[in-house]
C-alpha cells in the first residue's frame, strides 16, 4: 500500500513537471530587445522569401510578394504603421497563414509598430 502511494506521488510528480515544461514551450514570448532596429529590407523581406509566400503572392495573388514589390503591395493596405495588431499583414500571418516562426512574426509586430519604414 505505501509503495502504491509512493509511485501515485511519483506520477503525480511527474506529469506536474511535464505540464510546466508544456507552458514552457507553447506559451513562450519572442521579445525583441529593446533599441533593436528592425528593417524592411534585412529583416522582413527575407521572411517572405524562406516561407515561399511568392509561390502563391507572385502578382496574381495581392499583396504581391515578388521582390521590390513587397513594399508598396502592403504599405498602407495590409499594414498600419505603428500599429501590428490592426494590420491584416500580423493578424493573417499569427492566425497561422504561411506557418511564418514565432521570432519572424515578433519581427514583424516591430516593425509595423516602429512605423513600417522602407528601410
Ligand atoms: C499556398 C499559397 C499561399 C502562400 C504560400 C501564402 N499565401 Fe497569403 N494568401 C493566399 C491566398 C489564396 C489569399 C487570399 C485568401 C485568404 O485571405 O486567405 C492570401 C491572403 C494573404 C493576405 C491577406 C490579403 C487580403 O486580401 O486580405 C496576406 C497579407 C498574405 N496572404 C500574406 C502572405 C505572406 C506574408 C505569406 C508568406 C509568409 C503568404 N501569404 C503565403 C495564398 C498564399
Amino acid at each position: 500500500m505505501k509503495k502504491l502511494l509512493k509511485i501515485t506521488i511519483l506520477i503525480i510528480f511527474a506529469l506536474n513537471l511535464n505540464s510546466c515544461y508544456y507552458d514552457e514551450i507553447f506559451e513562450q514570448e519572442i521579445d525583441i530587445p529593446e533599441g533593436t532596429v528592425v528593417e524592411f529590407a534585412a529583416d522582413i523581406t527575407p521572411i517572405f522569401a524562406a516561407n515561399n509566400c511568392t509561390d502563391c503572392h507572385n502578382g496574381s495573388q495581392d499583396p504581391n510578394l515578388t521582390p521590390g514589390n513587397e513594399y508598396n503591395s502592403l504599405v498602407p493596405e495590409y499594414v498600419v504603421a505603428g500599429n501590428a495588431n490592426n494590420s491584416e499583414l500580423y493578424s493573417k500571418l499569427s492566425g497561422g497563414h504561411g506557418n511564418v516562426d514565432a521570432t519572424s512574426l515578433a519581427l514583424i509586430a516591430e516593425w509595423i509598430n516602429s512605423g513600417a519604414l522602407n528601410n
